[in-house]
C-alpha cells in the first residue's frame, strides 16, 4: 500500500493534468500496467512463468503497455500516457523513473543473458525512444524523443539523437571541438626538422672531434 501511495504521488508530481489521487489510481494505465507487472514478477520468481506471462499480456490488453515479468522495476516508477511500451525481460529500471508512450527497453538481437538496457535512478525516457542494449543509462539523465540510444550514456547526461550522442552533461554543452586546443599545436614537421637538426650537430661533433684526434 505504502508503494501505492507513493507511486500514485509521482504521478501527481510529474503530471500536470493529473488531478487526485483517486482519479490517478482509476484512469491511468500506467498505474494498472505496475500493479500487473508486480502481480507478474512475482509469479516469475517463484517459477510460474506461464501465469506470469499471462499477466503481463492481460496487462499489455488493457493497457497498450509490455512489461516482462522478469524485468526489475524500481519505486515511483511513471508511465506517461502508456501505449506502445515495451520493457524486456532483462531489463532494470531504478527509482524514480519517468518513462512516456512508445518507448522500448529493448534488446538488438545480438547478445544473450542480459539483453536490455538498465536505468539509474531518476531517468526519462521520452516519447518514442529506443534504448537497445545490455547497457546502462546513469542516473538523473534524459533520453530526448524519438532517439536511439545505443550505448551507454553517463549520469546527469542529456542524449538525443540517432544514434543517440550526448549533448549535456548537467545542463551543460558537451562540445568536443570547442575544448581541443587549436592555437598551441605541435608543428609535425617543425618537429622533424628539429630533430634532423640535433642529428647533424651530434654528427658534426663527431667529425670534429675525430678530427682533433687525428691531428694529436
Ligand atoms: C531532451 C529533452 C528532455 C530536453 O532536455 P534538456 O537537457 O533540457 O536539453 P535541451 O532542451 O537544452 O536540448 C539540448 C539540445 O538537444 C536538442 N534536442 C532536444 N530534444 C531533441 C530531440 N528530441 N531530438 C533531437 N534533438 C533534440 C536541442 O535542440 C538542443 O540542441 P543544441 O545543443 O543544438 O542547442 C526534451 O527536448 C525532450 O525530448 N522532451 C520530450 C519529453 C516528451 O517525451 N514529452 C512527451 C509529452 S506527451
Amino acid at each position: 500500500m505504502t508503494r501505492l501511495g507513493e507511486t500514485l504521488a509521482a504521478y501527481q508530481a510529474r503530471d500536470p493534468a493529473a488531478r487526485s489521487k483517486l482519479e490517478i489510481f482509476l484512469l491511468y494505465p500506467g498505474v494498472h500496467a505496475t500493479i500487473y507487472h508486480r502481480i507478474a514478477h512475482f509469479l516469475y520468481c517463484h517459477h510460474l512463468k506461464f501465469l506470469a506471462r499471462f499477466v503481463s499480456q492481460w496487462s499489455r490488453f488493457w493497457t497498450g503497455i509490455e512489461i516482462h515479468p522478469g524485468a526489475k522495476i524500481g519505486r515511483r516508477f511513471v508511465i506517461d500516457h502508456g501505449m506502445g511500451i515495451v520493457i524486456g525481460e532483462t531489463a532494470e529500471v531504478g527509482d524514480d523513473c519517468l518513462i512516456y508512450h512508445g518507448v522500448t527497453l529493448g534488446g538488438t538481437g545480438k547478445d544473450q543473458g542480459k539483453r536490455h538496457p538498465t536505468l539509474g535512478n531518476n531517468v526519462m525516457v521520452s516519447a518514442g525512444a529506443k534504448v537497445l542494449g545490455p547497457f546502462k543509462v546513469g542516473d538523473n539523465s534524459r533520453i530526448a524523443s524519438n532517439a536511439v540510444v545505443l550505448s551507454e550514456i553517463p549520469p546527469d547526461a542529456t542524449a538525443v539523437g540517432v544514434p543517440a550522442r550526448v549533448v549535456r552533461i548537467a545542463g551543460e554543452k558537451v562540445n568536443f571541438a570547442s575544448s581541443v586546443d587549436q592555437i598551441h599545436i605541435t608543428d609535425p614537421l617543425q618537429k622533424e626538422l628539429q630533430a634532423i637538426t640535433s642529428r647533424l650537430e651530434f654528427v658534426e661533433q663527431l667529425l670534429e672531434e675525430q678530427s682533433h684526434g687525428s691531428h694529436d
